[in-house]
Protein backbone atom coordinates (compact mmCIF):
# COMPACT_ATOMS: atom_id res chain seq x y z
CA UNK A 1 0.00 0.00 0.00
CA UNK A 2 1.30 3.47 -0.84
CA UNK A 3 1.21 6.37 0.97
CA UNK A 4 2.85 9.12 0.13
CA UNK A 5 2.39 11.78 -2.72
CA UNK A 6 3.18 10.69 -6.55
CA UNK A 7 3.26 14.18 -8.85
CA UNK A 8 4.29 13.75 -12.25
CA UNK A 9 5.36 16.86 -14.18
CA UNK A 10 4.32 16.69 -17.94
CA UNK A 11 4.60 18.71 -21.13
CA UNK A 12 5.82 18.82 -24.90
CA UNK A 13 9.94 19.41 -24.92
CA UNK A 14 11.46 22.32 -24.14
CA UNK A 15 7.92 23.62 -22.00
CA UNK A 16 9.92 24.24 -19.01
CA UNK A 17 8.17 20.97 -16.99
CA UNK A 18 12.16 20.09 -15.41
CA UNK A 19 13.04 23.78 -14.52
CA UNK A 20 9.92 23.50 -12.36
CA UNK A 21 9.97 20.08 -11.28
CA UNK A 22 13.38 21.26 -9.51
CA UNK A 23 12.07 24.18 -8.10
CA UNK A 24 9.28 22.16 -6.50
CA UNK A 25 11.62 19.51 -5.40
CA UNK A 26 13.89 22.41 -4.02
CA UNK A 27 11.28 24.47 -2.37
CA UNK A 28 9.66 21.17 -0.61
CA UNK A 29 13.17 20.05 0.68
CA UNK A 30 13.58 23.38 2.37
CA UNK A 31 10.54 23.27 4.13
CA UNK A 32 11.81 19.91 5.97
CA UNK A 33 9.98 17.27 3.42
CA UNK A 34 11.06 14.24 2.81
CA UNK A 35 11.24 14.44 -1.47
CA UNK A 36 12.50 12.17 -4.26
CA UNK A 37 13.29 13.55 -7.40
CA UNK A 38 13.20 11.41 -10.46
CA UNK A 39 12.56 10.86 -14.24
CA UNK A 40 11.58 9.25 -16.94
CA UNK A 41 12.49 7.91 -19.10
CA UNK A 42 15.09 6.63 -16.63
CA UNK A 43 15.05 7.22 -12.83
CA UNK A 44 16.43 3.36 -11.77
CA UNK A 45 20.14 2.02 -13.14
CA UNK A 46 18.36 0.04 -15.73
CA UNK A 47 15.76 2.47 -16.66
CA UNK A 48 18.53 5.00 -17.36
CA UNK A 49 20.08 2.44 -19.61
CA UNK A 50 17.31 1.98 -21.66
CA UNK A 51 16.89 6.13 -21.86
CA UNK A 52 20.20 5.91 -23.89
CA UNK A 53 18.54 3.47 -26.31
CA UNK A 54 15.25 5.86 -26.76
CA UNK A 55 17.09 9.00 -26.78
CA UNK A 56 19.91 8.84 -28.84
CA UNK A 57 20.47 8.59 -32.56
CA UNK A 58 18.35 8.94 -35.78
CA UNK A 59 14.45 9.41 -35.45
CA UNK A 60 13.48 6.59 -37.16
CA UNK A 61 15.76 4.19 -35.20
CA UNK A 62 12.63 2.46 -33.49
CA UNK A 63 9.11 2.37 -34.31
CA UNK A 64 6.79 3.76 -32.32
CA UNK A 65 5.31 -0.12 -31.26
CA UNK A 66 9.29 -0.48 -30.08
CA UNK A 67 8.77 2.85 -28.13
CA UNK A 68 5.90 1.62 -26.18
CA UNK A 69 7.96 -2.04 -25.19
CA UNK A 70 11.03 0.15 -24.26
CA UNK A 71 9.25 2.88 -22.11
CA UNK A 72 7.15 0.52 -20.44
CA UNK A 73 9.87 -1.75 -19.75
CA UNK A 74 11.90 1.42 -18.52
CA UNK A 75 9.07 2.22 -16.44
CA UNK A 76 8.28 -1.02 -14.93
CA UNK A 77 11.98 -0.96 -13.41
CA UNK A 78 11.55 2.61 -12.13
CA UNK A 79 7.87 1.96 -10.45
CA UNK A 80 9.16 -1.41 -8.82
CA UNK A 81 12.84 -0.12 -7.89
CA UNK A 82 12.52 3.49 -6.72
CA UNK A 83 8.59 4.75 -6.97
CA UNK A 84 7.10 1.99 -5.03
CA UNK A 85 9.47 2.00 -2.35
CA UNK A 86 9.77 5.49 -1.90
CA UNK A 87 5.79 5.91 -1.63
CA UNK A 88 5.56 3.41 0.92
CA UNK A 89 7.81 5.02 3.06
CA UNK A 90 6.07 8.06 2.99
CA UNK A 91 8.00 10.35 0.55
CA UNK A 92 6.97 13.23 -1.85
CA UNK A 93 7.71 11.51 -5.27
CA UNK A 94 7.91 14.14 -8.24
CA UNK A 95 8.73 12.66 -11.47
CA UNK A 96 9.59 14.49 -14.28
CA UNK A 97 7.63 12.71 -17.14
CA UNK A 98 5.82 9.45 -16.57
CA UNK A 99 3.03 7.61 -18.41
CA UNK A 100 1.13 10.02 -19.28
CA UNK A 101 3.87 10.86 -22.12
CA UNK A 102 3.75 7.63 -23.57
CA UNK A 103 0.16 7.88 -24.13
CA UNK A 104 1.07 10.98 -25.82
CA UNK A 105 4.40 10.69 -27.45
CA UNK A 106 3.94 7.28 -29.07
CA UNK A 107 -0.18 6.62 -28.46
CA UNK A 108 -1.23 9.45 -30.01
CA UNK A 109 1.64 11.01 -32.76
CA UNK A 110 2.44 8.21 -35.55
CA UNK A 111 -1.07 6.30 -35.85
CA UNK A 112 -3.97 5.87 -32.54
CA UNK A 113 -1.37 3.75 -30.43
CA UNK A 114 -3.82 4.67 -27.26
CA UNK A 115 -5.46 1.31 -26.81
CA UNK A 116 -1.99 -0.58 -27.18
CA UNK A 117 -0.45 2.32 -24.87
CA UNK A 118 -3.19 1.81 -22.35
CA UNK A 119 -3.16 -2.00 -22.33
CA UNK A 120 0.10 -2.47 -21.44
CA UNK A 121 0.02 0.16 -19.06
CA UNK A 122 -2.85 -1.89 -17.14
CA UNK A 123 -0.96 -5.31 -17.03
CA UNK A 124 2.68 -3.46 -16.84
CA UNK A 125 2.28 -0.53 -14.28
CA UNK A 126 -1.40 -0.10 -13.26
CA UNK A 127 -0.41 3.07 -11.27
CA UNK A 128 -1.59 6.46 -11.62
CA UNK A 129 -0.02 9.88 -10.10
CA UNK A 130 -2.11 11.83 -7.33
CA UNK A 131 -1.38 15.15 -9.26
CA UNK A 132 0.43 15.89 -12.66
CA UNK A 133 1.13 19.20 -13.78
CA UNK A 134 0.80 19.82 -17.39
CA UNK A 135 3.12 22.42 -18.59
CA UNK A 136 1.53 24.25 -21.53
CA UNK A 137 3.69 26.35 -24.18
CA UNK A 138 3.59 27.22 -27.77
CA UNK A 139 5.77 24.55 -29.91
CA UNK A 140 7.79 26.92 -31.56
CA UNK A 141 9.01 29.12 -28.54
CA UNK A 142 9.63 25.22 -26.96
CA UNK A 143 10.89 23.79 -29.32
CA UNK A 144 13.74 26.53 -30.05
CA UNK A 145 14.37 26.52 -26.02
CA UNK A 146 14.47 22.38 -26.60
CA UNK A 147 16.72 22.12 -29.27
CA UNK A 148 18.99 25.26 -27.91
CA UNK A 149 19.62 23.26 -24.74
CA UNK A 150 21.90 20.71 -27.07
CA UNK A 151 21.69 17.75 -24.65
CA UNK A 152 22.31 15.37 -27.17
CA UNK A 153 18.83 13.44 -26.42
CA UNK A 154 16.95 15.32 -29.30
CA UNK A 155 15.64 12.49 -31.06
CA UNK A 156 11.91 13.60 -30.37
CA UNK A 157 12.86 17.19 -30.77
CA UNK A 158 14.54 16.29 -34.28
CA UNK A 159 10.62 15.02 -35.43
CA UNK A 160 9.90 18.96 -35.65
CA UNK A 161 7.30 21.56 -34.87
CA UNK A 162 3.68 19.28 -36.24
CA UNK A 163 4.95 16.66 -34.08
CA UNK A 164 5.13 19.20 -31.08
CA UNK A 165 1.85 20.72 -32.02
CA UNK A 166 0.36 17.28 -32.00
CA UNK A 167 1.72 16.56 -28.41
CA UNK A 168 0.25 19.88 -27.17
CA UNK A 169 -3.12 18.50 -28.27
CA UNK A 170 -2.32 15.73 -26.92
CA UNK A 171 -1.54 16.69 -23.58
CA UNK A 172 -4.40 18.88 -23.25
CA UNK A 173 -7.03 16.42 -24.15
CA UNK A 174 -5.57 14.14 -21.88
CA UNK A 175 -5.88 16.77 -18.92
CA UNK A 176 -9.49 16.65 -19.62
CA UNK A 177 -9.79 12.98 -19.53
CA UNK A 178 -8.03 12.85 -16.09
CA UNK A 179 -9.32 15.77 -14.72
CA UNK A 180 -8.99 14.14 -11.13
CA UNK A 181 -5.38 14.39 -11.13
CA UNK A 182 -4.04 17.02 -14.29
CA UNK A 183 -3.57 20.48 -13.86
CA UNK A 184 -2.78 22.91 -16.87
CA UNK A 185 -0.57 25.15 -16.33
CA UNK A 186 0.67 28.40 -18.48
CA UNK A 187 3.98 27.62 -18.72
CA UNK A 188 4.46 31.33 -20.87
CA UNK A 189 5.69 33.23 -17.87
CA UNK A 190 8.25 33.94 -15.79
CA UNK A 191 9.63 30.95 -13.78
CA UNK A 192 9.12 32.10 -10.46
CA UNK A 193 5.17 32.83 -11.05
CA UNK A 194 4.48 29.35 -12.39
CA UNK A 195 6.12 28.07 -9.33
CA UNK A 196 4.00 29.84 -6.67
CA UNK A 197 1.05 28.26 -8.35
CA UNK A 198 2.45 25.02 -8.65
CA UNK A 199 3.21 24.95 -4.93
CA UNK A 200 0.01 26.13 -4.26
CA UNK A 201 -2.01 23.40 -5.71
CA UNK A 202 0.77 20.99 -3.95
CA UNK A 203 0.13 22.39 -0.60
CA UNK A 204 -3.68 21.88 -1.53
CA UNK A 205 -3.04 18.18 -2.01
CA UNK A 206 -0.56 18.07 1.24
P1 LIG B 1 12.95 14.78 -21.39
O1 LIG B 1 13.44 15.65 -22.50
O2 LIG B 1 11.82 15.36 -20.61
O3 LIG B 1 14.05 14.23 -20.52
O4 LIG B 1 12.24 13.51 -22.07
C1 LIG B 1 12.91 12.71 -22.91
C2 LIG B 1 12.17 12.49 -24.21
O5 LIG B 1 11.51 11.22 -24.17
C3 LIG B 1 11.13 13.52 -24.57
O6 LIG B 1 11.35 13.92 -25.92
C4 LIG B 1 9.85 12.77 -24.45
C5 LIG B 1 10.21 11.34 -24.69
N1 LIG B 1 9.35 10.37 -24.01
C6 LIG B 1 8.48 9.59 -24.77
O7 LIG B 1 8.45 9.70 -25.99
N2 LIG B 1 7.70 8.67 -24.13
C7 LIG B 1 7.73 8.47 -22.77
O8 LIG B 1 7.00 7.64 -22.24
C8 LIG B 1 8.64 9.30 -22.00
C9 LIG B 1 8.71 9.11 -20.52
C10 LIG B 1 9.42 10.22 -22.66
Amino acid sequence: MSSGLFITFEGIDGSGKSTQAKMLVERLMADGLSVLHTREPGGSDGAEEIRQLLLTGDPDRWSAETEILLFTAARRDHLEKVIEPATERGDIVISDRFADSTRVYQGATRGDLRPMVDRLHEQMIGREPDLTFIVDMDPQKALSRGLARGSGEDRFEDFGLGFQETLRHGFLSLARDFQDRCVVIDGDRAAEQIAAEILAHVMDRL
